[in-house]
């Protein structure tokens, strides 16, 4: 793809004051404290002290605008505090004839290495990143898991009016009235209902929701670019500043992976825990470049759409994309995988009649993609591409190494591994999967769509009407659905004549409340009920499989992966008719994720099969009472989709 948009109408030749190297357009000065940067479009300081980006300038506008603490600034943090952020320890400047960037390093004394890498390209409008990760200290050889690792945009003021999560979700930000007056309603979620007047043209309150949250602008790793819209100080332009995720295969968990995007804040999430993704335990060894991501901007006239910048944005979400550049600065930027060490992955895929959107994906060989991390081998990179119709996938650039192929679709219980598959560099691998999808027998019926959400069930993708921006309900503070009204005894569904996207709830809550608008907490909701009518009563030896599928289950462990709280062990109970003992699913710490409380509609995910005599069952209306427990803490389930079968053992 080439950069059309923002052709060079000028070129400058500048020697630079470093010995024997030119650059074609790029200008870098050194000063005391700051490498400053630009090209004909943009420029920027580099602070040598933190690495951090200040004073980025674009059509003449402050896009940052001024330091004040770590706001005003683009940076990379880790949160978790798993590797030092003491100060740099060195940089280094290097150019070519139209590029330049500098490598800053920080080294504790402890083995750790952390590079922060920018480049300037040629005339683009933009900022190209790496973060380099490496531990090596064979005396303590664990310093834990990475948690969060993340490179931001994080503005004081600026231009920026919109956060634009994707095409659909989108919203303006909340005004200064309103935050002043916000009410806390969760960590980092407010009530902002009380000031419904902001700034620019509809509010926020007005146009999206009563209430605020930064997950509400999460997305899955699907996204190709997210980021701020905004307007020129004289409002003759329209501005916009993005991640674009133009490379994705050095990041964990897979396409289904759900994080942060936007929230005045532009993220560039490279690890978390997060919405069902693990992160990598830092052994000795540990060596990881991450990158590149894009850091773009763009402008237009004053008609100029949110949604046309994004497109435009987008547009470099493409693994090829500049893939010359990346291999020319390759030999500074220690462990990316340039064009040579990569090869092209082809698979010829049947998949299960009714299989719908099918997706196959690579990822560290042996482990599921979800897991892929702590299971051991950091070293795994990830790609993901659509079987087509005619059940071909092809995936070019993929890095030589191990993989597990996975095939997942939407309608089809289970999914379909192959292990094994070896990527060379320079070279075509070609596959062919043949996936039969499981079966325990005749289905007897099933309740929600196997996609890997929860969104088909009530509250999840459903719209919320009564905003113009029609978000989907599940993004949006879980209070504002309040449960108990909705459904005064917990669920009750009777198959064939219920409809899931009203009769079933997105989060089966063992406790629900308090909220910003229920002081209480309301204990019995928590036993859901399932109807379901037999022709006949199936033969005593018959074996029936209840498979429960689960897109997230939040326990007291939260994201931690660890048993922390009162209750990070938590069973789902399923009473089968009148049988006293309840068909039991444990659910461990580490398959814990926070979801529906943040936003979120899939994140761990959890398949079982709960098998019992088919003598249970009996001929008419039959019940199975599925029970959250009403503990001291709250914990919930969100259902992808349940199914019975039964196979019948002998003839009647
Ligand atoms: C570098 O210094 C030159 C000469 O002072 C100046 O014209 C130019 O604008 C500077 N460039 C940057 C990026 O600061
Ligand atoms: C950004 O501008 C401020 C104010 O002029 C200055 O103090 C600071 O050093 C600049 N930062 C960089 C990295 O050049
Ligand atoms: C750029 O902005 C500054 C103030 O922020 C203004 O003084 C200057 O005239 C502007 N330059 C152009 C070329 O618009
Ligand atoms: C930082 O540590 C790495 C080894 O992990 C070493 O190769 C490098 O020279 C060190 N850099 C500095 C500036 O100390
Ligand atoms: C390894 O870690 C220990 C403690 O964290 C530290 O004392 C030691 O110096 C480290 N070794 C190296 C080679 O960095
Ligand atoms: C991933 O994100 C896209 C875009 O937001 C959405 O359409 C899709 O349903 C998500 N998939 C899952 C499994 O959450
Ligand atoms: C900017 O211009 C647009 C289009 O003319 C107008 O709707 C809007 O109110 C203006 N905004 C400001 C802050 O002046
Ligand atoms: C991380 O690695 C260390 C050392 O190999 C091991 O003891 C620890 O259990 C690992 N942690 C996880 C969460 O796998
Ligand atoms: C990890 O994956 C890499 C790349 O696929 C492979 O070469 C290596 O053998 C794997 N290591 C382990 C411990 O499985
Ligand atoms: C649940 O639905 C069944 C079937 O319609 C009905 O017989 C039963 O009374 C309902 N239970 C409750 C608690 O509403
Ligand atoms: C909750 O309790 C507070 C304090 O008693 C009261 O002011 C508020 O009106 C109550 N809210 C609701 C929704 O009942
Ligand atoms: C469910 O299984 C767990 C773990 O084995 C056990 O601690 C718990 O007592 C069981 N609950 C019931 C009701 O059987």
């Amino acid at each position: 793809m080439a950069f059309r948009a923002f052709a060079l109408t000028f070129v400058s030749l500048i020697r630079l004051s470093l010995a024997g190297t030119t650059s074609t357009a790029i200008q870098l000065n050194e000063t005391e404290y700051s490498i400053l940067l630009a090209n004909d479009v943009i420029s920027f300081g580099l602070l040598k002290t933190t690495s951090a980006i200040q004073n980025l300038t674009y059509q003449n506008v402050s896009l940052l605008g001024t330091v004040d603490g770590l706001t005003g600034q683009a940076y990379t943090d880790f949160p978790s505090n798993t590797f030092t952020t003491s100060g740099n320890s060195s940089y280094e400047i290097i150019t070519g004839q139209d590029w330049a960037g500098v490598i800053f390093t920080d080294n504790d004394t402890l083995g750790s290495t952390v590079q922060r890498l920018w480049f300037l390209h040629a005339s683009e409008p933009g900022v190209h990143s790496f973060v380099r990760l490496a531990y090596y200290n064979d005396t303590v050889t664990s310093k834990g898991e990475l948690g969060e690792s993340r490179t931001m945009f994080r503005p004081n003021g600026g231009p920026w009016t919109h956060i634009i999560t994707n095409s659909e979700q989108w919203a303006p930000l909340p005004g200064a009235a309103a935050v002043a007056e916000e009410v806390v309603v969760q960590d980092a979620t407010w009530y902002l209902g009380l000031t419904p007047d902001d700034p620019y043209g509809l509010t926020f309150t007005l146009q999206e929701s009563d209430y605020f949250t930064k997950y509400q602008f999460a997305d899955n790793q699907t996204n190709k670019a997210h980021g701020l819209f905004g307007y020129s100080p004289d409002n003759v332009t329209t501005l916009g500043a993005w991640w674009v995720v133009n490379q994705k295969d050095t990041f964990f968990g897979g396409p289904l992976h759900g994080d942060l995007m936007v929230d005045g804040i532009i993220y560039n999430k490279q690890s978390t825990n997060h919405g069902g993704a693990t992160n990598p335990n830092i052994t000795n060894g540990f060596d990881r470049t991450f990158g590149p991501q894009f850091l773009y901007f763009n402008h237009g006239n004053q008609s100029t759409t949110l949604q046309e910048l994004l497109a435009d944005a987008e547009q470099f979400a493409d693994p090829s994309w500049n893939a010359k550049f990346y291999d020319e600065i390759a030999p500074y930027v220690r462990g990316y995988a340039p064009s040579s060490v990569r090869g092209t992955f082809q698979a010829t895929v049947t998949v299960p009649e009714g299989a719908l959107n099918p997706v196959a994906v690579l990822s560290a060989n042996g482990v599921e993609f979800q897991a892929a991390t702590l299971a051991a081998n950091f070293t795994a990179y990830q790609y993901w591409a659509p079987v087509e119709e005619d059940g071909s996938v092809s995936i070019p650039r993929v890095k030589e190494g191990w993989y597990r192929l996975t095939v997942i679709a939407t309608g089809i219980f289970g999914e379909y591994s192959q292990d094994n598959i070896i990527v060379s560099a320079g070279k075509v691998t070609s596959v062919s999967a043949a996936w039969i999808a499981q079966s325990a027998g005749k289905e007897l019926w099933r309740i929600g769509i196997p996609d890997k959400t929860a969104g088909e069930f009530r509250n999840g993708f459903e719209r919320d009407l009564t905003h113009p921006n029609h978000p989907a309900k599940y993004r949006i503070y879980w209070g504002a659905w309040d449960y108990p009204t909705q459904f005064p005894n917990g669920v009750n569904f009777t198959v064939g004549l219920s409809n899931e996207s009203v009769d079933w709830n997105y989060v089966h809550w063992s406790r629900f409340g308090p909220t910003y608008i229920r002081n209480e907490t309301v204990t019995n909701v928590n036993q859901w009920q399932i109807n379901f009518e037999l022709e006949e009563a199936p033969s005593a030896n018959s074996i029936a499989t209840f498979t429960m599928q689960l897109a997230g289950v939040e326990t007291t462990a939260g994201n931690t992966d660890v048993a922390s709280g009162s209750n990070p062990t938590v069973p789902i109970l399923t009473y089968v008719n009148d049988q006293s003992q309840p068909l039991n699913w444990t659910i461990l710490a580490y398959q814990s994720s926070s979801c529906g409380e943040r936003s979120a509609i899939s994140c761990h995910l959890l398949h079982n099969e709960l098998e019992f005599s088919g003598s249970w069952l009996g001929e008419g209306w039959n019940k199975f009472l599925v029970s959250a427990l009403f503990l001291s803490s709250t914990y919930y389930v969100q259902y992808d989709a349940l199914r019975l079968e039964l196979i019948e053992t002998s003839s009647k």
